[in-house]
């Protein structure tokens, strides 16, 4: 099938990722809230995005920011009201501006009606929404838990004598998808935002929603990689995902992007193939793990990234979906250090040229490009290497085990320097006063330090920065459909400097060169680029030839007679 027969308005979007809790702080208790994202709107009109996607904004006792509901249909207090909420959806629509909401339903908080209920007894109604183990079945056996303070899926719970399972932290039980009664709830909770006007959602960890209930002994000493089976892609999986979409996406014109993984490129069709009638989307993590050793998830250092390893990934992952399914791209979220600091280079000399080229690259694959907040004026790394800096309940549990068992805690800090999440949750930089505008009160997480010279109102006003520059790609995006639905073929594959691809779509070739490396770079193609186009680069001319100078991001349209 060709890839014009299949187009949709979700293939053609460019979504930008709002974390409310950074973004803009109207009422000075230092926590961004949807007035602030309100007072934003045009601002994010401004950058030409097409989707706002909004991490979780619902009520929360916020141990893991907002990925702990304690209720579903109400707005966290800390963000403001279902009032705010409902101007923002307008606000965000009359400009034209699509909004796509946070699913979390792997778990709930264990604040949350349903949790606190389960809990009370072992006949109670709403005992089967959550996984228990009786404690007279023996201790259950180990399951690994990523936000745990030991590690430990299991929690013990006195009043029945029972341990419920949680795969992220212990006030994150998860939900029992084999209940037809949760499934339901959760089908009611989904079509109540999607009768309010919401565009659709982004699943969180929606792999995860069927695991292996019976709960095996594992091996001893099991590499965390090899825990995922036990924990996703569960027998009903793909069971559970048909339902949702029938009971719920296939009654509305919206879009879905499924948090995936696990999954790998050989089941990837599985999911997003049209005709099964599952998920639109999903983002896969295999690009993610750049410079990080599998061995221990501790950040190696920056010679250990391969680029030729890094670009093959996008490559296999872009041939998955050449008949069917679609793809999503993405550098940096709220899971993610700045883009600048972990794929580009966030020193003084290249900072905006590395971004610059990230963003050619993000908005030049055939994919969805997803781009997170602040990653538009290339905001960097904090880079703290002190725990009273973060409030990221993954670091902060973590660092606490290992100190208390003797581990390598000063190891573990420095490596979450560079990766850790609170570095991409910093508050955006709107201007070079205190706090960058973000707040009038003490911010809940620092501002970096460098936003006097970082920040959106600089970069308003000049011409050739980040920000300005953004807006132009995705200008060049929006016009251009070989660059949404063109075939995209790598060219010189093992060149470890540069990552570079032609875009085709009927009689337009285009050519995307990018260099990843702070030094000069030769592309070795037989592309003759002299009567070539020049559509975009991140610097003031171009050569029109195959020497790239560092950080390089060139987009050029070639001659037919080349094609
Ligand atoms: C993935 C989310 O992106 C992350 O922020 C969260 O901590 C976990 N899922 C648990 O919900």
């Amino acid at each position: 099938m060709h890839p014009l027969a299949k187009r949709n308005w979700w293939k053609e979007v460019v979504v930008y990722q709002v974390y409310p809790r950074s973004f803009k702080d109207t009422n000075g208790d230092g926590i961004g809230d949807l007035k602030g994202i309100i007072e934003k709107v045009d601002y994010i009109k401004s950058l030409g995005i097409d989707v706002v996607w909004l991490n979780p904004i619902y009520e929360s006792p916020n141990d893991d920011m907002g990925y702990d509901i304690s209720d579903y249909r109400a707005i966290m207090q800390q963000f403001g009201t279902m009032e705010d909420f409902d101007l923002l959806l307008t606000r965000l629509h009359q400009n034209g501006i699509k909004l796509i909401m946070d699913l979390v339903v792997n778990h709930t908080s264990d604040e949350h009606f349903w949790f606190k209920e389960s809990r009370k007894s072992r006949t109670n109604p709403y005992r089967n929404f959550y996984h228990w183990w009786d404690a007279e079945k023996g201790t259950p056996p180990y399951r690994w838990s990523i936000f745990d303070k030991e590690s430990n899926a299991w929690k013990y719970d006195k009043t029945t004598d029972s341990y419920y399972f949680h795969i992220f932290s212990e006030k994150q039980p998860d939900l029992n998808w084999e209940n037809k009664e949760v499934r339901k709830a959760v089908y009611e909770m989904m079509k109540f935002w999607l009768d309010k006007g919401i565009d659709g959602f982004r699943l969180d960890v929606i792999t995860c929603i069927s695991k292996d209930t019976r709960f095996p002994v594992l091996e001893e000493n099991m590499p965390v990689g090899a825990w995922f089976p036990y924990y996703s892609k569960g027998p009903h999986l793909h069971e559970y995902l048909e339902e949702m979409n029938r009971e719920v996406f296939a009654k509305y014109d919206c879009m879905n992007v499924g948090e995936a993984s696990g999954i790998s490129i050989e089941d990837a069709l599985l999911f997003v193939d049209e005709e099964r009638n599952e998920l639109q989307t999903f983002y896969h993590f295999d690009h993610t793990g750049f410079g990080i050793s599998k061995e221990n998830f501790m950040y190696a250092d920056d010679n250990n990234r391969d680029l030729v390893e890094w670009k093959k990934i996008f490559d296999k992952w872009d041939k998955v979906f050449v008949d069917k399914g679609w793809g999503t791209i993405y550098l940096g979220n709220h899971d993610m250090s700045r883009m600048v600091s972990r794929f580009g280079n966030e020193s003084d000399a290249y900072r905006e040229r590395s971004a610059k080229m990230l963003q050619t690259f993000l908005l030049s694959m055939r994919a969805t490009p997803y781009i997170y907040n602040g990653d538009e004026i290339g905001m960097v790394n904090t880079n703290h290497t002190q725990i009273e800096n973060y409030r990221d309940v993954y670091t902060i549990n973590y660092y606490n085990q290992l100190k208390q068992k003797g581990g390598d805690y000063q190891g573990f800090l420095n490596s979450h320097a560079k990766i850790s999440r609170d570095n991409g949750r910093t508050p955006m930089q709107w201007d070079n006063t205190a706090h960058a505008g973000f707040t009038t009160g003490k911010p809940w997480l620092a501002v970096h330090e460098n936003h006097n010279i970082l920040n959106i109102q600089e970069q308003e006003s000049r011409p050739d920065s980040v920000l300005n520059y953004f807006r132009k790609m995705i200008q060049l995006r929006k016009q251009c459909d070989t660059l949404i639905y063109g075939a995209f073929e790598l060219i010189d594959v093992n060149n470890s400097q540069i990552i570079a691809y032609t875009r085709q779509l009927n009689k337009e070739k285009l050519l995307v060169v990018l260099n990843f490396s702070d030094s000069q770079a030769v592309l070795n193609t037989t592309i003759d680029l002299k009567n070539s186009t020049t559509l975009i680069s991140n610097y003031e001319q171009t050569a029109n030839n195959c020497i790239c100078r560092p950080y390089e991001a060139v987009i050029y349209q070639l001659e037919t007679s080349n094609n």
